[in-house]
């Protein structure tokens, strides 16, 4: 075998691969896939769009679970995307050096196409013919089996078939090599391939699980042919479906030959320019308030907004960390506005939509940041009085219920608590912080409860009703309050819907009587509800309300019902509105700022 490491000097001077940066290897993974017949399809939204059972896009996957399930999807059976993905599990991690929030994942998909050999071979071909890295550098896992499935030794043996040697196959339990979004939902074991940094092991036992750095996991190929239901049990789906993700910001790491991805073109420019203005350096603080900021900025171009709650709440968290990391660093926070700037220069090619939202990125950040300096203050007082309590009573561990009220009253996240308590050497009850937050977003029935459900995977016959009535609500919403009524979010469950649209204020009760007048209009004309497939420039061209763009890539779907809506939407729908009942506006209710939000519901 050769040296490892020496093998890694061979990679980089290969000329176009030490040139190659993540756009390109983006860029060569798409242009490989749409040589085997697959169709790009757009990144779907950080923010998903019709689907309340995720905070944000972990995965992939999430916008195609009703096609994993086998649903027929517009671009065919074979396709491939890169996906921006918000992960939040590791927030606390980010400043060591490879966590990340946002990221971007590679993906190839076949839903009931070809399965696990033909996936193993685009693998091994796209990683050593295409970004040259020899089979050395690689090690793959496959699952292990137990009573839901069995021992994967058919991925196992198509490894060896393309030259993967024996030692180098590992197999490991449901933990390391079987993936499902959540608790519930389609899913199945994956094969996954890591790269061999030429580290030293670090023990007898050092192999691709152990996360001592020496193996870095690059690619996973999830075989996506079972169904794990609420119960817990497996059922076979449908279909034999691959699911896999190439991580863009490793992967360009490793090939660049950088020991972390704050290394590459992606962060060191941020990383040196913070160097550069901070008169108190801190590795970890700057590479907080690099990823923070890149994070923020990826959120606010889809659409998020800073608040209190979901979604809001973890942006407002990922801008308040970057900013007390920045007090840290003791870089003037007027410094801020040049910092986002920069930020267009170095991701806006890979991410035109935070140019197109330039303003209202560099807006929101710095509205928060001046929200968050006003509370900072008072708060960093506050949480001293209770430290010093704490000092005199000889106790080392802030209360959930003190950290709670610092959140409340003072904007605090719980991790800014944390660092600053950390410094004087005291510990935050950060388990009890998280239950007392549950509880009170249950009490206000906000969404920390809200698990991944496959997004429309849940479709029975009312959440089927409630989307159409959806549709006649929006539209309904457009006539009576003008066109910029349009949709900002939805939310259905089996018992009701909820809808969040633009308007800058309350909607009156008259105003409200006539959506709901109307609506019950189109229900009582029985109207046929149909469905075309179209380009998605064809769909915008016959007037139909555009919510997904980007969601379905060139070929879309379009709900007709009768004369009186038109959408672009994956379905399904009912056949005839008839079927309804009678719609009722339960409340009508603020959102956030310049968002309204009905929820209303079907009476049978
Ligand atoms: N869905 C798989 C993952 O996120 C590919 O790892």
């Amino acid at each position: 075998m050769r040296d490892l490491a020496a093998l890694d000097l061979l990679i980089r001077l290969r000329k176009d691969i030490e040139k190659m940066n993540a756009i390109d290897i983006r860029n060569k993974f798409l242009n490989y896939f749409k040589s085997k017949g697959h169709t790009i399809i757009p990144s779907a939204p950080l923010i998903p769009e019709n689907d309340p059972s995720v905070l944000f896009t972990t995965a992939g996957m999430h916008p195609l679970v009703p096609y994993l399930l086998g649903e027929k999807h517009p671009a065919g059976t074979r396709l491939a995307d890169y996906q921006k993905c918000l992960r939040t599990v590791d927030i606390d991690e980010v400043g060591d050096n490879r966590h990340l929030t946002f990221f971007e994942m590679l993906g190839n998909w076949s839903l009931g196409d070809y399965f696990k050999e033909q996936s193993i071979n685009y693998s091994i071909e796209f990683l050593t013919k295409e970004l040259n890295i020899p089979m050395e550098k690689l090690s793959v896992t496959c699952f292990a089996g137990d009573n839901d499935a069995p021992r994967d030794e058919e991925t196992a043996s198509i490894w060896q078939s393309v030259g993967m040697p024996k030692e180098r196959i590992y197999y490991f339990g449901k933990d390391d090599n079987w993936w499902i979004a959540g608790d519930e939902g389609p899913c199945g074991p994956d094969t996954e391939i890591f790269y061999d940094t030429g580290k030293e092991p670090c023990g007898p036992h050092c192999d691709p699980s152990c996360g001592c750095g020496k193996y870095v996991e690059i690619w996973n190929n999830v075989f996506m042919e079972y169904y794990k239901s609420k119960d817990g049990t497996y059922t076979k789906l449908k279909q034999q479906n691959v699911d896999t993700g190439l991580g863009l910001e490793r992967i360009n790491m490793l090939l660049q030959g950088k020991e972390t991805p704050f290394d590459t073109e992606i962060f060191k420019p941020m990383m040196d320019k913070l160097k550069e203005l901070s008169k108190n350096d801190n590795l970890q603080s700057r590479r907080i308030v690099a990823e923070h900021l890149r994070s923020s900025m990826m959120i606010i171009a889809d659409g998020g907004k800073p608040s209190n709650i979901d979604r809001g709440y973890i942006l407002r968290r990922l801008i308040r960390r970057m900013i007390r990391h920045l007090n840290k660093l003791e870089i003037d926070l007027n410094y801020l506005q040049d910092l986002i700037e920069l930020n267009f220069q170095i991701l806006g090619e890979m991410y035109p939509e935070l140019i197109q939202n330039k303003e209202n990125i560099i807006n929101t950040i710095i509205e928060e940041k001046n929200k968050f300096v006003k509370t900072l203050e008072n708060g960093q007082r506050e949480l001293q009085k209770e430290l010093n309590k704490l000092r005199e009573n000889n106790i080392d561990t802030l209360s959930a219920e003190t950290a709670f009220k610092l959140y409340e009253t003072y904007g605090f996240p719980p991790e800014v608590t944390n660092e600053i308590a950390k410094e004087s050497n005291f510990k935050v009850d950060l388990d009890g912080f998280d239950k007392l937050f549950k509880e009170h977003q249950e009490k206000s029935r906000l969404g920390s409860e809200q698990k991944f459900k496959g997004g429309l995977a849940d479709q029975t016959e009312e959440t089927i009703a409630y989307h159409t009535a959806t549709h006649l609500l929006h539209k309904a919403l457009q006539i009576v309050l003008g066109e910029h009524a349009t949709q900002k979010g939805s939310n259905i469950t089996q018992e009701r819907l909820r809808f969040d649209f633009a308007h800058p204020q309350k909607v009156t009760k008259e105003e409200l009587d006539e959506v709901e007048r109307i609506v019950n209009e189109q229900i009582k004309r029985d109207l046929k509800v149909t469905c075309e497939e179209m380009s998605y420039d064809e769909a915008v061209k016959s007037g139909a309300m555009g919510l997904f763009t980007n969601k379905y890539g060139d070929r879309v779907k379009v709900y007709t019902i009768g004369d009186f809506s038109k959408e672009i939407c994956g379905g399904p729908h009912v056949e005839h509105t008839g079927v309804l009942g009678t719609f009722k506006i339960k409340k009508e209710e603020a959102s956030s700022a310049g968002v309204r939000r009905i929820k209303a519901v079907l009476i049978k």
